[in-house]
């Protein structure tokens, strides 16, 4: 971890939240690569789960709701005991209840359990709404996106034309008062999520089924990526670790330096959310199926990973380190910038306008870096750190024969391509 997070400092990927003030525990900013990184793979996880299914649609709804409908989802009430939690899993118990202590200690089978102090906890985070002091009305910032998502699953069925089963999708910050946050940004108090609430029929055959090909699904996403598959790993939860609502619950987990830590999460949340929304709101959220006509309230298979948690767990996947260099082996796809430019000297401006030509015109179609600095081994060097896939050089020869120097990161081999040919060349990469 250490180097990666040095490496992510100093590239401008991840810098330590308000970090001018002393910082804010469990909070991170991203930097201009960092954020170009966090784009690029939620605009490859909408394509994915948007743009090429017919199924499912996407929805953006508020980070502020109505307090009731934490009420309904049962977050209120869940998180203001005084709990103690478990050091190794994070679960929280309460203290007046030593048998369900020392059975969870049991089920870490012989391991040392540590316990933090009683505390009373909210993992919501309040806000107040409202100009006049004393007067303003307490809210919370979601702690999950996925509350937005099932208020307006009667709005969706209303505007579009979709059919159970169906699947409505979102990407969205979330907020989550963590007492232990920590390891980098594996555990922060805001972060992005990004969900599918897939509804599907209540029936249990359908249930397994579902549950069965999102799991395969959600892996083949974080392999197409280039995650390593050795670093991968299914969990199932066993009963008693399940969340309030599921009714089976597994995890992607990855292999990361301080052991196999959850990546993402699959539940079957059954019709707990749309059943608890109806009953709170008192509006009717079932779904007549138009065949038989008949109706009823669906359940939800949910897909839900945060952005940057799988981001480090890329990060460390694709961190190399040799004697000579330190480069990040990213998918291209997944990579901030495409290509880089660079005029073999800065002080020949017939060298620097060809340069400045081809990065204009490579720009349109893609996120393109320019460096004039110092000599080509660090310019390449500052690159590698960021996993750019391609760094482009225009020499004395371009002027002759408009051909560049194209290096590749990972093989750092070098190979002459027409100027002509550049953006298809990277293109197919891509
Ligand atoms: N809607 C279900 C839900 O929110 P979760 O297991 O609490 O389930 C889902 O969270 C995913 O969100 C996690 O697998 C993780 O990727 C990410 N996540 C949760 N808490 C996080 C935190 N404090 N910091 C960063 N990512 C977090």
């Amino acid at each position: 971890m250490e180097p990666l997070v040095a490496l992510c400092k100093r590239r401008g990927i991840v810098f330590p939240g308000s970090e001018i003030y002393g910082g804010l525990a469990g909070t991170w900013d991203w930097g201009p690569v960092g954020a170009l990184l966090k784009k690029n793979y939620k605009d490859l996880w909408w394509k994915d789960a948007v743009q090429l299914r017919d199924d499912i649609v996407g929805i953006d709804s508020a980070i502020m709701m109505n307090p009731k409908a934490w009420e309904a989802s049962g977050h209120t009430t869940g998180f203001v005991d005084p709990l103690i939690e478990c050091k190794i899993c994070h679960q929280r118990f309460r203290p007046d209840k030593p048998k369900e202590v020392k059975s969870h200690e049991a089920t870490h089978r012989g391991k040392a359990v540590e316990w933090t102090e009683p505390q009373k906890f909210n993992l919501l985070v309040k806000a107040y709404l409202g100009i006049i002091e004393g007067k303003q009305t307490e809210i919370f910032l979601r702690g999950e996106i996925t509350n937005g998502v099932h208020v307006n699953f009667k709005n969706v069925l209303d505007t579009t034309r979709v059919k159970i089963p169906f699947g409505i999708a979102q990407i969205g910050k979330a907020f989550r008062n963590e007492i232990t946050p920590g390891n980098f940004v594996f555990r922060s108090r805001e972060f992005e999520q990004l969900e599918v609430q897939f509804y599907i029929k209540p029936d249990e055959s359908e249930g397994r089924k579902w549950f069965e090909y999102w799991k395969k699904d959600r892996m083949n996403w974080f392999l197409s990526l280039g995650m390593k598959r050795e670093n991968l790993r299914f969990r199932d939860h066993e009963d008693d670790e399940k969340a309030h609502y599921a009714k089976a619950a597994t995890d992607i987990e990855y292999n990361s330096p301080w052991g196999w830590q959850e990546m993402m999460g699959i539940h079957n949340r059954g019709d707990w959310d749309l059943s608890r929304h109806q009953q709170f709101s008192d509006k009717n959220l079932t779904y007549r199926d138009p065949e038989t006509n008949e109706a009823y309230v669906p359940w939800d298979i949910e897909t839900s990973s945060g952005l940057e948690r799988p981001l480090l767990f890329i990060l460390l996947d694709a961190y190399h380190k040799d004697e000579k260099r330190e480069w990040l082996q990213l998918d291209p796809k997944l990579a901030p910038y495409k290509a880089a430019v660079f005029p073999l000297v800065p002080n020949k401006p017939d060298l620097v306008a060809k340069a400045g030509e081809i990065y204009h015109n490579l720009r349109k179609s893609m996120m393109v870096s320019w460096d004039d600095r110092g000599n080509i081994g660090k310019r390449y060097a500052a690159q590698d750190e960021v996993g750019t896939p391609f760094c482009i050089t225009v020499d004395y020869t371009t002027l002759e024969d408009q051909t560049v120097t194209v290096r590749e990161r990972d093989s750092m081999e070098q190979k002459r391509v027409p100027v002509s040919e550049l953006e298809a060349y990277i293109l197919k990469v891509l």
